[in-house]
This record gives structure tokens, C-alpha cells and sequence, in this order.
């Protein structure tokens, strides 16, 4: 219950699916966490939920990752309220069922600035807020089994999602050469039950019981992901736990990119 006592996390896309998931778990570990997202009802609903748990453990901060400016004053407030970032989860993500031939400008430009971009940004900003601290950090993005395999019915989001585990080297390798103590991760998952899932069947024209028999069959394990499966990796990562993991990514994929 005390895996990351006295931290402070920084949890994006944490108003549903694995990023609220994440920050729920976080709270309950110790965390102080401010809770990111563009959907302030559910995020402030989510911060109230554990808050009545622990006195003044959660805010809700309204972040587009897309918005350089907008990150900025998410950390700065964080450190207002909380006095510093330890953990920074770079959730937030956004998915087109599209092939190469399907993809738009348009589409391909909103894949990238979000799950590209964003996470350029957070990591940027999170090493510089980090350092400051003197405390172990680290940051966790969320690549997929989509960077590592290709996909031809999710073009732009392979592209970025492989973004992802490159960014994440090149940081932890930076962090490490300018001997700051913050660890750089990735987890890598499969496909997880979500409302993400759910656009996503929807895209594709089928129904959630359909598309979960589909895709259950290409996980080893023999199911597809919960938020928590994720959840918990983060955790791992995130806590000194994982305290000589850097640079790597954790596949969280039932054996997905193992066949
Ligand atoms: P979700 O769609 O349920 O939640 C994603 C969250 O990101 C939402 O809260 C959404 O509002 C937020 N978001 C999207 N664009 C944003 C922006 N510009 N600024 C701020 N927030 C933004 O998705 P899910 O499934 O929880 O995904 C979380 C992460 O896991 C994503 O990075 C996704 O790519 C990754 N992932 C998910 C898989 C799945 O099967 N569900 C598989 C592999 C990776």
C-alpha cells in the first residue's frame, strides 16, 4: 500500500480507461496525484472519489497533451499544490482504424501531434521539472504492441506508437549522461479492454462480444487485457522497484509479440 509513498504523479488521459485505472492504484499506493484530461466532469469526480479516501491526495487539471503552453501550466500547478513531480505517466493516446491508403493529412496530423508530440512534450518538461527535485523520478510512456508489429489498419498509430519506444531510449540515455536520477520506461501493452477498444470495435462494425472473440485468439495467454494489467506495470515502473530499469520497454501483451 506504500509503494510510492510521498511521491508526486502526473498521470495524462486519467479520466477513464487504463489512465484512470492508473491513477486510482497510484492514490492507493501513496501517491499524491493530479489527475489530467480534457473531460473536467469525470476528472473532477475521479480527484472528489479520492480525496474523500485520503484528505488532499488528487487534483484534477485540465490538459490538452497537444498544447505546449497548456503543459506548462499543469506542471507548474502541480508543483504549487503538491511542492514537486516525481512521476510522470504519459497515457494519453488516440487510435484511427485507417490503412496507409485510408489515412488523411488530417488524421495523420492528430495521431502524431497526440501520441507523438504530447510525449515529446510531457517528457521534455517532466525531465526539466524532475531535476529540480534532486529525488529518484520517472517517466512511463505508452507505446504498444503496435510500435513493435506492424498493423495495416492502424497506419499512423504504428508510426507514433514506435515514436514512443525510440523517445524513450533517447531520454533515458540523457538523463543518464547529465546524471540525473530519472528513469525513462515504456509499457508496451496488447489489446486491453477500454473504452478505446470499444471506439474501436465500433470502426470496425462489430459488436464488443465479436470483437473481443477475435482478438483473444491472437494473445498466447488466452484473453485480451484489463486496465489494471497496465496499471500495474506503470506502478512497476514508476516505483524504485524498478530502480535499474531504464530505457526498455515492458511488454504488457499476453504474449502477443512473442509468437
Ligand atoms: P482511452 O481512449 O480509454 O483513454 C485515452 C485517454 O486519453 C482518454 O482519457 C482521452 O480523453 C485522453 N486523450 C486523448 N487525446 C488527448 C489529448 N489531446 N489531451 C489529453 N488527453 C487526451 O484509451 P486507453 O485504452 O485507456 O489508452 C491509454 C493508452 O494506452 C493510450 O496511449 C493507448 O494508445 C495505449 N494503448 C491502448 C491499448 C488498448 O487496447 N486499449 C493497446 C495499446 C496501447
Amino acid at each position: 500500500m506504500d509503494r510510492l509513498q510521498r511521491k508526486v504523479a502526473l498521470i495524462t488521459g486519467a479520466t477513464k480507461g487504463i489512465g484512470e485505472t492508473a491513477a486510482r492504484l497510484f492514490a492507493q499506493e501513496g501517491a499524491f496525484v493530479t489527475i489530467c484530461g480534457r473531460d473536467s466532469v469525470s476528472g473532477e469526480k475521479i480527484a472528489a472519489e479520492l480525496n474523500a479516501q485520503r484528505e488532499d491526495t488528487a487534483i484534477f487539471c485540465k490538459l490538452d497533451v497537444t498544447n505546449y503552453e497548456n503543459w506548462k501550466e499543469t506542471i507548474a500547478f502541480t508543483q504549487k499544490k503538491f511542492g514537486k513531480l516525481n512521476i510522470l505517466i504519459n497515457n494519453a493516446g488516440i487510435s484511427f482504424r485507417e490503412t496507409v491508403a485510408e489515412t488523411t493529412p488530417d488524421t495523420w496530423q492528430k495521431t502524431l501531434n497526440t501520441n507523438q508530440t504530447g510525449v515529446f512534450y510531457g517528457i521534455k518538461l517532466g525531465i526539466e521539472a524532475m531535476a529540480k527535485t534532486g529525488e529518484p523520478c520517472a517517466i512511463v510512456n505508452t507505446a504498444s504492441i503496435d510500435g513493435r508489429v506492424g498493423d495495416a489498419d492502424f497506419f499512423s498509430y504504428c508510426a507514433t506508437k514506435a515514436a514512443v519506444e525510440a523517445m524513450t531510449k533517447c531520454a533515458a540515455l540523457y538523463c543518464g549522461a547529465q546524471k540525473l536520477p530519472i528513469r525513462v520506461n515504456a509499457v508496451a501493452p496488447g489489446y486491453i479492454l477500454t473504452p478505446m477498444a470499444q471506439e474501436d470495435a465500433r470502426q470496425n462494425g462489430q459488436t464488443l462480444e465479436e470483437y473481443c472473440a477475435e482478438f483473444i485468439a491472437l494473445h498466447p495467454i488466452g484473453r485480451i487485457g484489463t486496465p489494471d494489467d497496465v496499471a500495474k506495470a506503470y506502478l512497476y515502473l514508476a516505483s524504485e522497484e524498478s530502480s535499474f530499469v531504464t530505457g526498455t520497454t515492458l511488454m504488457v501483451d499476453g504474449g502477443y509479440t512473442a509468437q
